[in-house]
């Protein structure tokens, strides 16, 4: 007899990946395929809608390839923020997806800013006045098509990528957008969690236009039309992926957060079933089941970057090699590195800050260097960590790329004076995906959790003493106020 599965898939910004999830949270097969991302002018990052779709296609080809049974449902994790528009009945994208990285909007955003319209935004979304957000994108793909035609008419759709892949997979029939991905908007209300009159008003985006907000467990629809899958396999979750990383690692309340480790890093930890706006911080939309979730979020803009740096600058393999040069020290004797690149994001948000290295002496070696660039990581994870006030934290879980350097992870448990807990899952957003998924089944959620230590999950235990953790974060403090003090 063949195992039930929920096809789970993530879409992300460099790569669609889908993976079978059996109900014991086995992974049975996965495929992936390559999203190419385009730079055509500074600041403008876009994605051809109908390439993201066809990479999505490919992945679940892949990964069905080597299984007999249908899926019993379909559960999606997306990057967020990302905007795409298409039209209602062909189905059709109508120009390229705006990537989330991109700030073509920097200027509109800074045109709509005052005092009193940055408090409000941040009252109503818990989100700040920032081009990242979708609002800003979603008024530039709609005046580009002169939309207001579209919304008499109701032919313009315009959403989030979740949107996107489930207009697609329901052959047209669902327009929705997952409640957690639309508190990314910078248009949804986070108390009412339906969307804002006066934030559509403010950016300009008719509010009959978008799609309908759904919890992250409802009914999405179900496949119609696809070569890849057949008619009626059900969408049964969605969740925008740092959510769905949050949600796969098993934190259910703010005792546990999450920090994903990419180029940048995302940190969050739930924060209750009411919305709560923390300086400094997002508040968001966690998910939404039959009571909401929210989490705080703080976004660190440069981490995997600042190890790549270090390692180009310091003639090594990124990854492996840093690592083995940074573990050649006891420590960073004194050195610290502050990667502000293009400034700092949370908690700081200082865009004027600039790049330092501090604590230079002539005994100063690449070693050194190499570790300040691995604490460096640590330190701002630790600093949004601080952010949001998670008195509660117990254990971070870990997940992406640099959580395979030992020494960064244990650094990060030594600087928190908290566990990290390093999952045993590569694919932590899908598989979070897929147990949002679980829930609209009625499947019981799997404990332990597949990745969990028991299953061969790493925990990491702090062994630096209070008053060494101090001294190493007191350090680093002084490095981000010389890298703050940015000529004018
Ligand atoms: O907020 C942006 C984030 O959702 C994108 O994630 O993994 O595609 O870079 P990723």
């Amino acid at each position: 007899m063949s195992t039930p599965y929920i096809l789970a898939l993530d879409e992300g910004t460099t790569n669609a990946k889908a993976l079978a999830v059996a109900r014991d949270g086995t992974v049975l097969a996965a495929g992936s395929a390559p999203v190419p991302v385009a730079y055509p002018r500074p600041g403008w990052v876009e994605q051809d809608a109908d390439a993201v779709w066809k990479a999505q296609v490919e992945a679940i080809r892949a990964c069905l390839g080597v299984l007999d049974a249908v899926p019993e449902g379909v559960a999606i994790s997306n990057q967020r923020e990302s905007v795409v528009a298409w039209d209602a009945r062909t189905g059709a994208a109508l120009g390229p997806v705006i990537g989330w990285q991109d700030s073509r909007t920097a200027e509109f955003c800074d045109w709509l800013r005052s005092p009193e319209r940055e408090f409000a935004v941040s009252v109503a979304t818990g989100l700040s006045l920032d081009p990242m957000f979708s609002a800003p994108k979603m008024r530039y793909l709609l005046d580009r098509l002169g939309a207001s035609a579209g919304v008499v008419d109701g032919q313009v759709r315009v959403g989030t990528i979740d949107s996107w892949l489930v207009s697609r997979l329901t052959g047209q029939d669902s327009y929705v957008i997952e409640a957690g991905n639309a508190s990314r908007t910078l248009l949804l209300d986070l108390s009412t969690l339906e969307w804002s009159q006066p934030m559509c008003d403010l950016f300009g985006v008719a509010r009959e236009i978008l799609p309908q907000v759904v919890a992250s467990n409802a009914d999405f629809g179900s496949t119609r039309g696809l070569d890849v899958l057949p008619d009626g396999v059900p969408v049964v979750g969605v969740l925008g992926d740092s959510h769905a990383a949050l949600f796969g690692h098993g934190c259910r309340t703010p005792a546990e957060g999450k920090a994903t480790y990419g180029t940048g890093s995302s940190v969050m930890v739930p924060a209750g079933a009411q919305p709560s706006v923390r300086r400094g911080v997002s508040t968001t939309l966690a998910w939404l089941t039959e009571e909401p979730v929210y989490g705080h979020e703080g976004n660190v803009v440069a981490s995997g970057t600042a190890m790549d740096w270090a390692a180009r600058l310091l003639g090594v393999e990124a990854g492996k090699g840093l690592d083995a040069l940074a573990a050649t020290v006891e420590d960073a004797a004194g050195v610290s590195l502050v990667p502000a690149f293009t400034g700092l994001g949370a908690p700081w948000w200082d865009r004027q800050a600039v790049g330092v290295i501090t604590g230079v002496t002539a005994g100063s070696s690449r070693g050194h260097l190499a570790r300040a660039a691995l604490e460096s990581v640590a330190h701002q994870v630790a600093d949004v960590v601080d952010a949001l006030g998670a008195q509660d934290l117990t254990v971070l879980h870990a997940d992406g790329g640099a959580t395979a350097s030992c020494l960064l992870m244990q650094t990060q448990a030594d600087l928190l004076g908290r566990d990290v807990m390093v999952s045993a899952d590569a694919e932590i957003s899908a598989l979070g995906a897929a147990l949002m998924g679980f829930t609209r089944l009625g499947w019981e959620v799997p404990t332990p959790l597949p990745g969990q230590q028991e299953q061969g999950g790493r925990r990491y235990h702090p062994v630096l003493d209070e008053h060494q953790r101090s001294c190493a974060r007191t350090r680093w403090s002084h490095a981000l106020a010389r890298s703050r003090l940015a000529p004018g």
